[in-house]
């Protein structure tokens, strides 16, 4: 980039790589404490910087775009899902956003299978066991689980992640049917059963993962009606958005043993989820760390800056929303 830096401000604590890119490249002002600046204090940041370089815990809703300063004329958010951002009130004041997609595809992979492995075989169970000093030792009938092999996993979105969760889960001889706006050509399909309708899926759900965007369409799709046309003894997986569950309705059916297992790194109204699911044995819950992998996150970050780059460059950025 030629002439003065562009100011930029990173509303959070990136990975040091990313923000020793931000600095080489920008006049750049870093959050090292990691403190939330909430919506007064981006209002307040927007007045002397170009850009932001923001978080999915940056709420950037038309409310909020309406009172900060013109200067500040391009968001890029440090994540792929958008649920946090209000894309059509930011064109309308002439502000460009993006996204980070592709990079973290692996990593959020990775953790579908850690969720559906913990889950079927009640790691959080064998964990508590051993830390709270009260496994007895070895014996024929304990924490046994549901093996993998030949269940039916139902995708609920198969795009980019969706695919590369049903990939993983071949290599354990699981049974892909997915559900999808549109049909996968069948190179991309790979055997996979298509179902128009998620709901018309649902009954062949041994394991039920969602990988798909957080629309007002699937707010709270899996609710207790729903619940009822999984398989008994079905897994709810779930690395996309909290949103997408009815949580009261999951964790009845996880008390009752309608639903076996969850494995959960999502959650409505983060961080603070439903206190329902921290008792329940059956629920295996991580803080959602779906992208928190050093190289995920070093690629997420560096795609930021290549689109905040195009932009100040004077063209469109190859992420922009
Ligand atoms: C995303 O990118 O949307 C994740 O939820 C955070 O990595």
């Amino acid at each position: 980039m030629s002439g003065a830096k562009k100011k930029l401000a990173l509303t959070r604590r990136f990975p040091k790589a990313v923000e020793e890119r931000a600095e080489r490249d920008y006049d750049a002002q870093l959050n090292p404490d990691d403190r939330p600046l909430g919506p007064d204090g981006l209002v307040e940041l927007s007045k002397s910087v170009d850009g932001l370089l923001i978080a999915p815990t940056d709420k950037i809703d038309a409310a909020l775009l309406a009172r900060l300063d013109p200067r500040c004329k391009m968001i890029a958010t440090f994540s792929v899902g958008i649920d946090h951002l209000d894309v059509e009130a930011a064109r309308a004041r002439g502000i460009t956003m993006s996204n980070t997609p592709d990079v973290l595809t692996d990593a959020t992979a990775e953790i579908a299978m850690l969720l559906m492995l913990g889950a079927a075989r009640r790691a959080h169970e064998g964990q508590t066991m051993l830390r709270a000093d009260a496994w007895k030792g070895w014996t024929p009938t304990q924490l046994l689980g549901a093996q993998l092999t030949g269940r039916r996993l139902g995708i609920i979105g198969m795009g980019r992640i969706g695919q590369a969760v049903a990939k993983r889960a071949r290599a354990f001889d699981m049974v892909i049917h997915y559900s999808n706006r549109n049909r996968l050509p069948p190179e991309r399909e790979q055997g996979a059963a298509f179902h128009a309708d998620p709901e018309a899926m649902l009954s062949v759900c041994d394991v039920l993962s969602f990988h798909c965007p957080a629309s007002p369409a699937m707010h709270r799709f899996l609710d207790a009606r729903r619940i009822e046309l999984l398989p008994q003894g079905a897994i709810v997986v779930n690395t996309a958005r909290g949103m997408l569950i009815d949580d009261e309705a999951l964790i009845a059916a996880l008390l009752a043993g309608r639903v076996a297992a969850a494995g959960l790194d999502v959650f409505t109204n983060e961080p603070n989820l439903h206190p329902g699911y921290r008792p329940l044995i059956n629920a295996f819950l991580l803080p959602h760390m779906g992208s928190a992998t050093i190289e995920a996150r070093n690629a997420m970050g560096f795609r930021a800056l290549d689109n905040l780059d195009a932009f100040f460059a004077g063209k469109t950025p190859p992420h922009a929303l």
